[in-house]
């Protein structure tokens, strides 16, 4: 922390200063869409489809989950209701009223057509098309864009990798624009999944790894050296290898960082430990996501609150942060014209 943000920090943000920060127009990279999912749309689904989700939600509404590992099984409890190409564009209706209410212009989904269709690039297609035409209609009526990163599932394995990237190399293209992996970090390694990640940047799309969340900085390393990527979900754990984190630097690789859904997983125990800042002020590229924003009870609005009070960021600081998600969404050009030009609003 310099000494101007220390200055920042010791006198009370005001009113004005903190409405202005929190509603900024952004950009948002790292979103989950199941994880996305409001727990009463999914409550509801259960009800219509009389699917038994006991276990899923806390006695307050939210969703119940006692660690990560737990986390994942919750979350895949709750997709379960998620049966149809029609549930997905209800989905992605509501995910996207939501992040357009928190000024998000553009956003980045993952999108796992193990979930959609088990698969099964058939029906992946059925699935992807009802889930365009969603979007389609949401930027119509909300401004807000959106463009999907196909997601393979670590836990599921490499022949479901396999299976996924086939699904996002038939559907590669102006919308589907990215290659991913989420899932538990400490289950096989990076190399494991070269294979899928070849296929994918083969089919010209851009990818992404969630790395350095549960695993250390290792486990970054191996994302980039063995999978070819340019952008790191979470990568937190590079703090503890300084020459890990100039290797970020010199990579221009960026880091899809999720400080609330860090904080929530106990990754860190508070903000005020977390390394965002420190990544950032040695001159690594951060953004802010949210991951699976009702899961951890956050938003984007919070998330930039929560900053803003912890670390004394500036408007200018935010400005820049979009800025450098703008420059690494994937994608196309003209359509990042056209997100850059949203974000010159304020
Ligand atoms: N899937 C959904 N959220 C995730 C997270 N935070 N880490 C890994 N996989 C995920
Ligand atoms: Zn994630």
């Amino acid at each position: 922390m310099d000494e101007e943000q220390r200055d920042r920090l010791s006198r009370p943000m005001d009113e004005d200063q903190i409405d202005r920060i929190t509603r900024l127009p952004k950009v948002e990279l790292h979103l989950h869409h199941e994880g996305a999912a409001p727990p009463a749309f999914i409550r509801g689904l259960a009800q219509e489809k009389s699917v038994n989700l006991e276990g899923v939600f806390t006695s307050n509404g939210g969703y119940a989950f006692r660690d990560f590992v737990h986390f994942l099984s919750v979350y895949e409890a709750a997709t379960s209701v998620l049966k149809s190409p029609e549930d997905y564009a209800r989905l992605t209706k509501a995910v996207l009223e939501e992040s357009a209410a928190n000024d998000v212009v553009y956003s980045e989904t993952f999108l796992s057509p193990d979930f959609c269709g088990g698969g099964d690039v058939g029906a992946w297609r059925e699935y992807l098309h009802a889930i365009k035409d969603a979007a389609d209609e949401a930027e119509r009526d909300h401004g807000i864009i959106l463009r999907g990163i196909v997601t393979c599932i670590r836990h599921f394995g490499p022949d479901k990798a396999k299976a996924t990237a086939l699904c996002a190399a038939e559907t590669a293209g102006d919308w589907i624009v990215g290659f991913g992996i989420a899932g538990d970090e400490m289950k096989g390694k990076p190399k494991d999944f070269a294979y899928s990640f070849d296929m994918a940047r083969e089919a010209g799309l851009h990818l992404t790894a969630h790395a350095g969340e549960w695993g250390g900085a290792a486990s970054v390393r191996d994302a980039i050296d063995d999978l070819g990527v340019t952008r790191i979900g979470h990568g937190v754990h590079a703090i503890t290898d300084l020459a890990l984190v100039d290797k970020l630097v010199e990579n221009e690789i960026v880091l899809e960082v999720c400080p609330g859904s860090n904080v929530v997983l106990n990754v860190y125990p508070n903000l005020a430990v977390h390394p965002i800042d420190t990544l950032r002020e040695r001159g690594v590229k951060v953004t802010v996501s949210t991951d699976d924003p009702p899961f951890f009870h956050t938003t984007m609005r919070q998330e930039y609150l929560n900053l803003a009070k912890t670390f004394g960021w500036d408007e200018a600081v935010f400005a820049e942060l979009n800025d450098t998600a703008a420059r690494a969404a994937f994608c196309d050009d003209d359509t990042r014209e056209r997100v850059l030009k949203r974000l010159e609003r304020i």
